[in-house]
């Protein structure tokens, strides 16, 4: 059995091209056949033949694959985003009439797509907070066909229980959907736990870069190839050169992890010691290592346009998870969108900074954190 880090950089079942040390990239829409035998063999059941690029391609296939392997799950499949890959998986379980269940804190897009899409499509969205599995719980009806979360809350870094999720929706047989995008595979692999599918924003640390945008939606073999079958239909398909720049920034995620990690937890221990300063940073969620994303909240005494206008090299950005410590304001980004009572219920507050913590030495990100805060003290919060 290969360890987990073999599985990051090594592929099992490349073989396409065995004199490449790296997979070519199939930069190809269809595929080219010798005779009708030869086309019909695409046809049959278990070939491992190639038509058309929608349907499937050497580089999503690989991106899918080696994701499921890092999850644990028996199959996969990559789309164009993680959004598309979302949207395969609930159209795969969830029919008009049914209900899902959600957290009132899920990802923005994520409750746009549920809230909007899906309620035009006579799909009844409920939404409770996932910190009280008792309102989970009493949340579910008949007509309940998924019930959706996410193992790492954003802005605010709350830790799924995902087994207890489990545990509540398979008594009364509901598949769980997860979306892992914050903890990655290397914190958390929600399908161990029981998810019945387990979802990715590959845009974010399986590519790691910033230079891609891509999903993967892995899990159940017969949920999956649904998903799949939607995703071929409705078009969701990720190019081969994106799958293949997102698998060349896979191969480095257990480093980069473990490096941004450790970051993260020495920038939430600065930031612990700064006055006025209230810092969520997830608490348990692997032995080694909480994931690298820190959110904190300034007080009062802190003019927050300052702090943001004082940081030198850190960017303002409205993503996440590059190589690079980035920020971003949730107030006006991610969480715009939302009612002011919700955001004042979720703690989305005029304070609030989210820190994508990136691959610079430690040091290089307390220094900046620290003038940007000394110029921003003692100075009021417009209204
Ligand atoms: C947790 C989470 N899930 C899903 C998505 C959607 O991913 P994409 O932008 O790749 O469609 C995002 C994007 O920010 C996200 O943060």
């Amino acid at each position: 059995m290969k360890s987990f880090n073999w599985k990051v950089i090594h592929d099992r079942e490349h073989d396409y091209d065995s004199t490449s040390k790296t997979t070519p990239i199939y930069q190809t829409s269809s595929f080219s056949f010798t005779d009708l035998h030869d086309l019909e063999g695409f046809f049959q059941p278990e070939n491992n033949r190639y038509m058309y690029s929608r349907y499937g391609n050497p580089n999503p296939d690989q991106l899918a694959r080696k994701v499921s392997e890092l999850e644990g799950a028996p199959a996969g499949v990559a789309t164009s985003s993680g959004m598309s890959a979302i949207l395969s998986g609930v159209l795969a379980v969830v029919r008009p009439g049914e209900s899902v269940l959600i957290p009132e804190d899920v990802y923005g897009g994520t409750y746009d797509l549920f809230q909007q899409f899906f309620q035009d499509w006579q799909v009844d969205v409920h939404t409770v907070s996932f910190a009280d599995l008792a309102e989970v719980e009493k949340k579910i009806t008949q007509k309940t066909s998924l019930v959706y979360t996410e193992s790492v809350t954003n802005p605010l870094l709350r830790v799924e229980e995902i087994e207890a999720v489990v545990k509540i929706a398979h008594k009364r047989s509901i598949p769980v959907m997860v979306d892992n995008t914050f903890a990655t595979p290397y914190f958390s692999q929600p399908y161990k736990f029981g998810a019945d599918l387990v979802v990715h924003s590959a845009t974010k640390y399986i590519g790691g870069h910033s230079d891609v945008t891509a999903g993967v939606l892995v899990g159940e073999r017969t949920l999956v190839e649904e998903a799949k079958r939607k995703a071929i239909q409705l078009g969701m398909n990720v190019s081969p050169f994106e799958a293949w720049l997102t698998v060349r920034g896979l191969k480095t995620l257990s480093v980069r992890m473990e490096k941004q990690s450790a970051n993260a937890k020495a920038i939430a221990d600065f930031l612990n010691d700064q006055p006025g300063v209230n810092v969520y940073y997830p608490k348990n969620l692997a032995t080694h290592g909480n994931g690298a994303m820190v959110s904190f909240e300034l007080d009062k005494r802190y003019d927050i346009h300052k702090f943001f206008e004082q940081l030198e090299w850190v960017k303002i950005v409205p993503t996440l998870a590059g190589v690079e410590t980035t920020v971003s304001y949730p107030l006006k980004t991610s969480h715009r969108s939302i009612p002011p009572h919700m955001q004042k219920k979720l703690g989305i507050t005029a304070g609030l900074i989210r820190l994508s913590v990136g691959l610079e030495d430690e040091t290089d990100i307390t220094d900046e954190l620290q003038s940007a805060l000394e110029e921003a003290a003692e100075k009021k919060f417009p209204e």
